[in-house]
């Protein structure tokens, strides 16, 4: 999940001040720090070290990420002027250093990497507000008042993130996923008319390389199933649904991936272990679920804990 290694002594070492873009932008520190959690946790998938920004930075939209922050652009989207910032993305030519670093990784690695891609709503926001939103007002605002311009920004979104995992995956990621983070601000009704086709047409893109393709939001209880129908094989799940709740929204067939809440890791350790447990055991046995929390780790989480949640989650058998 995001920001995994970002609670890590060995990462804030290894990757000191300045733009996380800058750290990404060097394969052999960036797969360095892809490793570092591998090394320390013993977990069964890595995820690429990168942002979800870095394909439209790419490009030269004009968008870095402020620590503490995230990330911010100082021009946002607002005009179908802007649309010239947002060319299509070649992945060789601007983002070689992500291929550089995923075959390193692969090269190291004796699990599978994970690839990813922000979703589409998920980079809009952050180009239309210039920065985090609580409420997405300037976002829904180009919705409603200029559909026409929210589908040209949704078609340029989708073709970037298109490129981007498409390259990731003929670099040797094993699975992919899209972060759609801030899609639950949506109601089900915005979501198909603003959202669904354009994601629909990235998985199907997606779909033909046969690899897993994991979609994931945050607050999207509302969304579960429209964020499987739309091509998922493995829906995220946030720590607000309980997991068997959750398993009968995304549908058969399909895996889930979550749900420990990440608000509970300074919580005592008994405390802790119950949540856990309790993660496995409304997932009842079904075999496709993937443990991770329902979002990311907080720069001030214990590494410890982290490596005792893993522990438990192995050591754990069905009916136990
Ligand atoms: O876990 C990992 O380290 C994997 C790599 C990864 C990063 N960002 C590195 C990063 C992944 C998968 C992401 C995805 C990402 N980035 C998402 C989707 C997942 C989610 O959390 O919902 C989003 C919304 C972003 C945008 C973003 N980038 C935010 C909100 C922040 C936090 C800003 C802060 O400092 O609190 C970032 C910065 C960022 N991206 C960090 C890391 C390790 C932490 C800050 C740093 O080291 O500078």
């Amino acid at each position: 999940m995001r920001q995994a290694g970002r609670s890590l002594p060995e990462y804030r070492a290894l990757r000191k001040e300045g733009s996380i873009l800058d750290a990404i932008k060097k394969p052999d520190i960036a797969a360095e720090i892809t490793l570092q959690p591998i090394r320390r946790y013993g977990v069964d998938a890595a995820i690429l070290f990168s942002d979800i920004v870095v394909p439209v930075h790419a490009v030269g939209f004009g968008i870095d990420i402020e620590p503490g922050v995230g990330p911010v652009t100082e021009n946002p989207f607002r005009t179908a002027k802007d649309l010239e910032r947002l060319r299509d993305l070649d992945p060789i030519a601007d983002t070689s250093y992500v291929i550089e670093t995923i075959k390193i990784c692969v090269d190291e690695l004796r699990i599978p990497l994970i690839g990813f891609a922000g979703g589409p709503f998920t980079i809009a926001s952050y180009l239309i507000e210039g920065g985090p939103s609580r409420t997405y007002k300037e976002t829904k605002k180009l919705m409603f008042d200029n559909p026409k311009l929210w589908g040209q920004l949704m078609d340029r979104l989708t073709a970037i993130c298109t490129s981007s995992l498409t390259s990731q995956i003929q670099a040797g990621a094993s699975a992919i996923q899209l972060f759609d983070s801030w899609v639950g601000a949506l109601s089900p009704d915005q979501y198909i008319r603003f959202v669904f086709p354009w994601v629909e047409k990235m998985f199907e893109e997606i779909g033909k390389t046969g690899v897993p393709k994991i979609h994931f939001g945050v607050a999207t209880g509302e969304l579960l199933q429209l964020m499987s129908d739309v091509g998922a094989d493995v829906v995220g799940i946030d720590w607000r649904v309980p997991l068997d709740q959750a398993r009968s929204r995304v549908g058969g067939g399909k895996a889930l991936q979550g749900n420990l809440d990440p608000g509970i890791l300074s919580a005592p350790w008994t405390a802790i272990e119950a949540e856990v447990l309790k993660v496995l055991e409304l997932n009842d046995g079904h075999p496709g679920h993937i443990f991770n929390l329902g979002h990311g780790v907080t720069p001030d989480v214990n590494p410890d804990v982290l490596e005792r949640i893993v522990h438990v989650v192995h050591q754990y058998r069905v009916g136990q």
